[in-house]
């Protein structure tokens, strides 16, 4: 019987930041499935020890890191320590991200800073220090959750939208700058899902706003997101790089919705 270094080696490795929670756990649940090892890294100890039980993988399938991805100094240790655990890292899934409700005019300095620097500067560091590994092996896959919100932006979301505007920048930059490596890097781009995130943020105008304004007429699912990640985290995927893909229910394809009798999906 093989022993269980040995099984691991063989099998790929996902590193998600934010896996303990919405669309990274939703990303582990699916790649565990596909038979990839994760390596789940979030801020919230507790939640990941959730996280982590829910998956409940024998052996070390699975494995929790505590990692705040604002810290360069935390994301260069717990990058090195999945790298040791496991020998190797296939694909890195920035998933940590925080949204924050603000207008030009009232949006705190601290507020801004606190949400560029999770999601922009938390994806940069993450993407600079695995892909700093998968270069020497010549292959890798990237995928940096962004969001519609980063090309039609939304009220009240000044420091979200500017820093998802910036992470399909980083994305698009990172799959040039690594492409000779081997590395493949791209994002996804969801609209409104219903993960923790958006049922904290979402009052009912909000909610009827988005289905009213979305062709399938309701909000994803994570598993939705979880499926196009997967095929960026793929053999399937080897020649798309720079990519941003939108998985969002058509909203973003839709200026104007009218006639709504004839779209069997709304009674
Ligand atoms: N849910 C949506 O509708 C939606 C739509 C578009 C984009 N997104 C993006 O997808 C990503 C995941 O969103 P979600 O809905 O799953 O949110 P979520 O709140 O369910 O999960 C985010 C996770 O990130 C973790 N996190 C926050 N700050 C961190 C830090 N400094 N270091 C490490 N981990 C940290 C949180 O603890 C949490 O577990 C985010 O970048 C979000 O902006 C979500």
């Amino acid at each position: 019987m093989m022993n269980k270094a040995v099984e691991n080696a063989a099998k790929k490795v996902a590193l998600i930041t934010g896996g303990a929670s919405g669309l990274g756990f939703a990303t582990a649940k699916r790649l565990v499935r596909d038979g990839v090892c994760v390596a789940l890294a979030d801020i919230k100890a507790d939640q990941l020890a959730k996280a982590a039980a829910t998956l409940a993988m024998p052996g070390d399938r699975v494995r929790t890191y505590v990692l705040d991805v604002t810290d360069p100094a935390a994301v260069q240790r717990v990058t090195a320590q999945v790298h040791a655990d496991y020998g190797h890292i296939d694909i890195l899934v920035t998933s940590a991200g925080i949204s924050y409700q603000g207008t030009v005019l009232d949006n705190p300095l601290e507020a801004w800073n606190r949400v560029i620097g999770i999601n922009l500067t938390g994806s940069y560091l993450c993407a600079q220090a695995a892909a700093r590994f998968m270069a020497e092996r010549r292959k890798g896959r990237i995928v940096m959750l962004a969001s519609i919100t980063g090309q039609q932006v939304w009220s009240g979301r000044v420091a979200y939208a500017a820093s998802k505007g910036g992470v399909l920048a980083l994305a698009k930059s990172c799959a040039i700058d690594l492409a000779p490596y081997g590395i493949t890097v791209n994002s996804v781009s969801p609209g409104p899902i219903r993960t923790p995130q958006t049922a904290s943020l979402h009052n009912q105008v909000i909610q009827d706003a988005i289905r009213n304004a979305t062709p399938m007429a309701r909000y994803g699912e994570p598993d939705e997101v979880a499926d196009a990640i997967a095929f960026l985290a793929s053999d399937d995927s080897r020649f798309v790089t720079g990519h941003d893909l939108v998985v969002d229910g058509g909203l973003t394809s839709a200026a104007i919705l009218y006639d709504l009798k004839t779209n069997p999906l709304r009674n």
